[in-house]
């Protein structure tokens, strides 16, 4: 493991154009495996989970070429065809996402058999919320414990539910999705919060028969998926370390580009606003069926607020920064309904608060969120990423805001979602 030290900067200046999307990138690859014919897929996201999918989708064969693009990579791909994944042992590396979505596809092919397996953390990260409806669905589906990887899959003729998530999820109701287009009959899906679009939005692109009704997503089966010709845009979620670091270090004025602003990604931006962040949109456009935009961000003072959880779907990989944003606020800083915290890369509830709290934040820890005692702003110290790319970038984001610096142990974990992360910091920090 590489100890990375982030010591307190002057005011972030200038622009920065975060990586590409790795939901979207996810998407795009496991689409273009299903379609029949060519998809080209612009900006993809050149980082460790994303070269996951690419090999998943090469292993059910799929042709995939890539080559260096203008941002992330140019990729290229021959689908095998809704119904032609081939049977194989998948590696998914550390991609949860992966792992939990790629199963609907596989599990509507009869008398096909896979394994998805992963690193040690994915061997943590549960599995029985997709491997229940999908035997409700019809398929075979077990895992180790009844809960975790592996994953292994026996495909059936599925046949469609109503299912009404528990939790809302995107990478639950994606893989629903997939499983629904080789369903016979109209899937249903329901959750308690909108999450993430990615993947209403891509598989209408696609011409696949998904349409919103009163009891939540429909979708039915089809014969095959167009081929995709998509831009990716920047990352919200790779965006936001920046956009938190302007926001907290005086002086900061800072210009994010080409980011997917879609209204299910960017609730950060709402809570900040509320906190009293200056943050503006700059330009937006609709490209690709996803918006994008530009973001100028300026520190501001910030005072404490409260994150229910209504919000969290639209923010849930970026609470941590409301944790490092609440030391910095005046007042008590309240995030509940956040238990799906604890199935991340890491516990990331029990990582946020003793992560943070070795660094001086006065922080508790909820069963289902955290509070944090605002102090105007944060000692430094020594944080250990515990293998999870998004407290690796809370950590570096921390020591540019602390008084004394912040040393990161295990930096290497950003190559998961951002490998550029922190040359694109340094390059904005006065
Ligand atoms: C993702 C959905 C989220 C998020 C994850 C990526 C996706 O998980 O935490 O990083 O691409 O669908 P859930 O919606 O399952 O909580």
């Amino acid at each position: 493991m590489t100890d990375a030290r982030f010591m307190p900067c002057g005011p972030l200046r200038g622009e920065l154009r975060p990586p590409a999307d790795k939901s979207i990138s996810h998407r795009a690859a496991i689409l273009g495996a299903m379609a029949t014919g060519r998809s080209q897929v612009r900006g993809y996201l050149d980082a460790a989970d994303t070269r996951s999918t690419l090999a998943a989708a090469r292993a059910l064969g799929a042709e995939v070429s890539e080559s260096a693009g203008e941002a992330g990579l140019d990729v290229e791909i021959v689908g095998a065809g809704l119904h032609g994944a081939a049977d194989a042992v998948i590696d998914v590396g550390n991609a949860g996402t992966l792992l939990r979505i790629l199963p609907g596809w596989l599990a509507g092919h009869p008398g096909g058999a896979w394994t998805l397996d992963g690193d040690e953390s994915i061997g943590r990260r549960p599995v029985d919320r997709v491997a229940e409806p999908l035997r409700l669905m019809g398929a075979e589906v077990e895992c180790a414990h009844g809960f975790l990887p592996p994953l292994r899959i026996r495909g059936a003729q599925l046949r469609a539910i109503d299912y009404e998530l528990p939790v809302a999820s995107a990478q639950v109701k994606s893989c629903l999705l997939l499983a629904g287009l080789l369903a016979d009959g109209e899937t249903v899906i329901a959750e308690p919060e909108p999450s993430r679009d990615h993947s209403e939005r891509m598989l209408a692109a696609a011409g696949a028969p998904i349409e919103l009704s009163e009891r939540g997503i429909a979708i039915r089966a089809t014969d095959r998926l167009e081929p995709l010709d998509h831009e990716i845009p920047g990352d919200f979620s790779s965006a936001a370390f920046a956009l938190v670091a302007a926001a907290l270090v005086p002086g900061s004025e800072l210009v994010l580009r080409g980011v997917g602003v879609n209204p299910t990604r960017i609730g950060l931006i709402r809570v900040l606003e509320r906190m009293g962040a200056s943050i503006e949109p700059v330009a937006a456009d609709e490209g690709a069926g996803e918006p994008v935009g530009d973001i100028l961000v300026r520190h501001s003072s910030l005072t404490a607020t409260e994150v229910v959880n209504t919000e969290v779907p639209s923010m849930i990989d970026e609470l941590p920064l409301i944790g490092l944003a609440g030391a910095f606020a005046e007042g008590e800083t309240l995030v509940s309904g956040a238990a799906e915290l604890r199935h991340k890369e890491s516990d990331r509830l029990a990582a946020v608060v003793d992560g943070l709290g070795g660094l001086g934040v006065e922080i508790e820890d909820h069963r289902d969120g955290f509070l944090v005692h605002g102090s105007g702003g944060l000692r430094g110290g020594w944080l250990d990423a515990r293998g999870d790319h998004r407290l690796a970038m809370l950590g570096a984001v921390a020591g540019l805001a602390s008084r004394e610096g912040v040393t990161v142990h295990g930096i290497e974990a950003v190559a998961i979602s951002y490998p550029a992360f922190e040359a694109d910091l340094a390059s904005v920090c006065g």
